[in-house]
């Protein structure tokens, strides 16, 4: 069932993959449907456009739980939109939830154009997610913290916590962690989650963390088991055969991240 964050995150803690193709969206469904997790599905403005656009993305998620039967409950999210088009263009095609990304802008920037991002998903049933500070940047004073959430009604809000997209050095301000779940009310992101073991991801989950987002970890998984395969298959020429063939590591992967979330 294509559902919306708030929904999710109502039954629990919940991991985003980030989807790139059919089949990497296919193998998460059956996944996570495989082990009765609730999952949402990360989409960025590239990968949509990779795929060919909002609505192709939209149709493809719909047509897999109708004909995978898929059971559990999924949401369907654009990461890191940029400007309030890709937002409307994304719930317009049916995205069940948005992230707008402003954290470049200047503050009062970047919580108006939230507010409107908020304001045009609630016609819709759809739910928000804001980014404060700059992931793989500079973090955030808490009061920044709370003023961008109180002002900005936003659903979830991923805080700059010295994560970073992909496998760049980290330094993780736990303090920040702390203090951000003591003040703020609303289910809190972790970006950048590749590249972190299960242990450390855990422990982000025991001090707060509603959701988990990962991509990096997924890639690099599937492009390894790919490679492999025609290093010694080179005389395989079936597409199906080769990208198949990142179906068993991208499934481990993903089962692996889950058991973060184990007795959470
Ligand atoms: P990684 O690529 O580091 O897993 O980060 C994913 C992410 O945060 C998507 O928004």
């Amino acid at each position: 069932m294509l559902v919306n964050a708030n929904e999710i995150l109502r039954d629990g803690k919940v991991i985003q993959f980030n989807i790139n193709n059919l089949e990497w969206t296919k193998w998460i469904l059956e996944e996570c449907n495989r082990l009765h997790n609730n999952v949402i599905l990360g989409v960025s403005s590239n990968a949509i456009k990779y795929m060919g656009g909002p609505n192709v993305v939209a149709l493809m998620v719909k047509g897999l739980l109708m004909d995978l039967d898929i059971r559990i409950k999924v949401c369907l999210h654009l990461d890191h939109g940029k400007d309030i088009n890709i937002c409307k263009e994304c719930i317009d095609a049916g995205f069940t939830s948005v992230m707008f990304d402003g954290s470049l802008m200047e503050l009062n920037d970047n919580i108006s154009i939230t507010k409107e991002v908020k304001e045009y998903a609630s016609l819709f049933n759809v739910t928000v997610e804001g980014e404060v500070g700059v992931i793989g940047g500079e973090l955030p004073s808490i009061s920044l913290v709370k003023r961008y959430v109180d002002e900005t009604s936003v659903d979830m809000v991923a805080v700059a916590l010295g994560t970073v997209h992909g496998y760049g050095h980290m330094d993780i301000d736990w303090s920040l962690l702390d203090e951000v779940q003591k003040e703020i009310d609303v289910p809190l992101v972790l970006h950048g989650g590749s590249g972190i073991s299960n242990d450390v991801l855990r422990l982000f989950v025991d001090k707060g963390i509603a959701k988990i987002n990962i991509n990096t970890d997924l890639q690099s998984a599937f492009s390894k088991a790919i490679r492999n395969f025609l290093e010694t298959n080179s005389d395989v020429y079936d597409p199906r055969k080769i990208i198949g063939f990142g179906e068993k590591a991208l499934k481990k992967e993903v089962s692996s991240k889950l058991s973060v979330l184990d007795g959470r």
